[in-house]
């Protein structure tokens, strides 16, 4: 399974802070915002992943990122001239997919809880159809809703709608089998011009391919494309941070813990961040303290 990451867009809802600078490499308190969704690609085991960015964002992403080898992972970069939709991607990546099958998680969605990595992995396996998510909100109207019948089964997906008919959020992460790039292919823009996931989910459902899994409350779903919601949660990864002493999506770690790198190699990483907290935990795990 290879991954994409969507980091283009442009982050209206953040302006001025992203006049300048990509939403996806905003802090969320001690790191860039895109080692949230990048983490989670690597605790399911993806190793190849397609970076989708804006033309302009593309070279501070590559000096961020460099081309994946430091973490044992295999970095690509593709640019989108305007933001087209999240389905976007699937023409974006179509070469890079190479009939395999594929994630794709939104950079600015930020997943953390117990259980995580094993529902991920699992994930990982698909090799036909599409699954996605579903989470409890407050206020699903931001979102992709969709609503079961008796069985557990998608009745109905339906986006931003006006009067939700359940309460379950999709959130941004989504596994589909290579069909998604000849369903892409044939979407026609939505209302808001964009060519929509939910029509690429709308499309899985109508085949009965599409599988929807529901993530319990013991699992975070944030994202942080407003200033509410970035700070939000900046301060959630900051209170377990510091609570447990042990970070939330840590490339590095993820690299070290899944076999990617070796314990010379996390040392050089924790050196090049030297004297700061990040190196230092860095340093420590090298060293095998505890921690
Ligand atoms: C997008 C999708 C929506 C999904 C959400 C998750 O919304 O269109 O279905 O629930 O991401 O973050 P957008 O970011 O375009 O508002």
């Amino acid at each position: 399974m290879k991954g994409i990451i969507l980091a283009g867009g442009k982050g209206t809802r953040l302006y001025p802070l992203t006049r300048s600078i990509s939403k996806q490499i905003l802090p969320v308190y001690d790191k860039p915002m895109i080692y949230y969704p990048l983490s989670i690609l690597m605790l399911a085991g993806i190793r190849q992943v397609l970076i989708i960015t804006t033309p302009d964002a593309k070279l501070s992403f590559q000096g961020l990122l460099h081309d994946g080898s430091q973490w044992g992972m295999d970095f690509l970069y593709a640019s989108q001239a305007e933001p087209r939709g999240l389905a976007d991607a699937f023409l974006v990546g179509k070469s890079f997919m190479a009939e395999e099958p594929v994630c794709l998680i939104l950079g600015d969605n930020i997943f953390f809880g117990h259980g995580l990595p094993n529902l991920l992995r699992n994930a990982a396996r698909l090799n036909s159809g599409a699954l996605i998510f579903a989470y409890p909100v407050r206020d699903p109207e931001r979102y992709g809703v969709v609503e079961f019948d008796k069985h557990g089964a998608a009745l109905s997906i339906e986006e931003k709608p006006l009067k939700p008919r359940s309460n379950f959020a999709i959130p941004g992460i989504y596994f589909y089998d290579s069909q998604v790039i000849e369903i892409a292919e044939q979407l026609k823009p939505s209302w808001r011009n964009e060519l929509e996931i939910t029509d690429v989910n709308l499309e899985y459902m109508h085949r009965g391919q599409l599988r929807v899994q529901q993530l319990g409350r013991g699992i975070a779903w944030l994202d942080a494309g407003t200033p509410e919601s970035l700070l939000q949660a900046a301060n959630f990864v900051q209170a377990v941070e510091d609570r447990q002493g042990m970070m939330i999506s840590c490339p590095e770690e993820i690299a070290f813990r899944q076999g990617y790198i070796d314990r010379q190699q996390l040392l050089n990483l924790a050196n090049e961040l030297v004297e700061n907290r990040y190196g230092n935990y860095l340093l420590r795990m090298a060293r095998e303290e505890a921690f």
